[in-house]
């Protein structure tokens, strides 16, 4: 029974899939980079900085062997830093305890810095052709509608998804078939149920309530930071490297100081992340800075965080 749904689905992905680079490949340094990449990040912009991203790292030993600086740089603009930082020891590990060889069982792909069980399935099965399933937000909306199941927990999704990827009989295609079900017809917003191949064998088509979908309410908490600017024509402008763990790690920002109380006047940019809303007020300085940080004449070398490049911009400092 369900293997006549399966062909219904990857009858419709092989048809409907969108053509993307990392579906025509197997190499698996590839499919991590364009997993990691996709996590917190649109398709139709990790697109091209998934293709750049080889002209400068193009193999696991040399992103082993470059400063994180030089990762972080290539990554600008794509946010969620951390990933990059938990990329480049996972990139160390496999050069170390691998022979520089992206390992193919599925639990040492687990065990590497910043993979979890649903990224190592992705990896493991277009890859190696293993069976082990994608769990991301998309396949789980997808599963608890079709099961009808909105309030499943993540050990009953696993589940279900292990029982489809079983019978699929192809799980590199079954992966991204529901990811693409999720990602193109079956989404939030709405579902084309019109539209979609299984809906025959949907619990929930033609008749979803987003009003009962639990929705993810993340609390968002907002930060008033003080940008202090520091320029000299001779010598360009002040940057220190922030920590390496918390909002933008490592990354290159003017001093920052956190303010307690808020300002009477409107920040200048507002910085949109999942949990936090930064907002940013600059504060032109003539006092000589103090502390660790550099003087820098062209931004071009140092990664900086998206929302102070749009700050600079905005007080024509860029
Ligand atoms: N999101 C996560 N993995 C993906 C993939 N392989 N294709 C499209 N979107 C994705």
């Amino acid at each position: 029974m369900f293997s006549t749904r399966c062909k219904l689905l990857l009858d419709w992905y092989g048809e409907h899939g969108r053509d993307l680079p990392w579906r025509r490949t197997r190499d698996p340094y590839r499919i991590w980079i364009s997993e990691i990449m996709l996590q917190q990040t649109q398709v139709s912009t990790a697109l091209p900085r998934y293709l750049a991203w080889f002209d400068r790292f193009p193999d696991i030993r040399s992103l082993a062997a470059a400063p994180l600086d030089d990762l972080l740089k290539q990554w600008e603009g794509l946010g969620y830093y951390r990933r990059v930082r938990l990329m480049h020891q996972a990139a160390m590990k496999i050069v170390c305890e691998h022979d520089g060889e992206f390992p193919d069982a599925f639990e040492a792909i687990m065990a590497l810095p910043g993979i979890g069980r649903s990224t190592a399935g992705a990896i493991a099965s277009f890859c190696f052709a293993a069976n082990t399933p994608v769990l991301d937000g998309n396949v789980k909306r997808v599963l608890k509608r079709w099961h009808g199941t909105a309030d499943a927990a993540d050990k009953q999704l696993w589940q279900l998804a292990q029982g489809a990827i079983d019978l699929s009989g192809d799980p590199a295609c079954w992966n991204q078939a529901m990811m693409e079900l999720g990602a193109m017809l079956c989404t939030a917003r709405s579902a084309d149920c019109k539209a979609c191949p299984v809906q025959q064998h949907c619990a929930s088509s033609f008749q979803i309530d987003y009003s009962v979908e639990p929705r993810r309410r993340v609390p968002v908490r907002h930060l008033h930071w003080q940008v202090h600017i520091h320029i000299s024509p001779q010598k360009g402008i002040w940057l220190q490297q922030r920590p390496g763990s918390g909002i933008w790690a490592s990354l290159w920002t003017p001093p920052i100081i956190e303010l307690q109380d808020v300002p009477d006047t409107a920040p200048v940019y507002i910085h949109q992340l999942t949990h936090r809303r930064i907002h940013l007020y600059p504060l032109l300085s003539d006092a000589a800075p103090s502390g660790a940080g550099r003087w820098v004449r062209r931004l071009e070398g140092y990664a900086l965080p998206t929302g102070i490049h749009r700050l600079l911009e905005k007080t024509d400092l860029a």
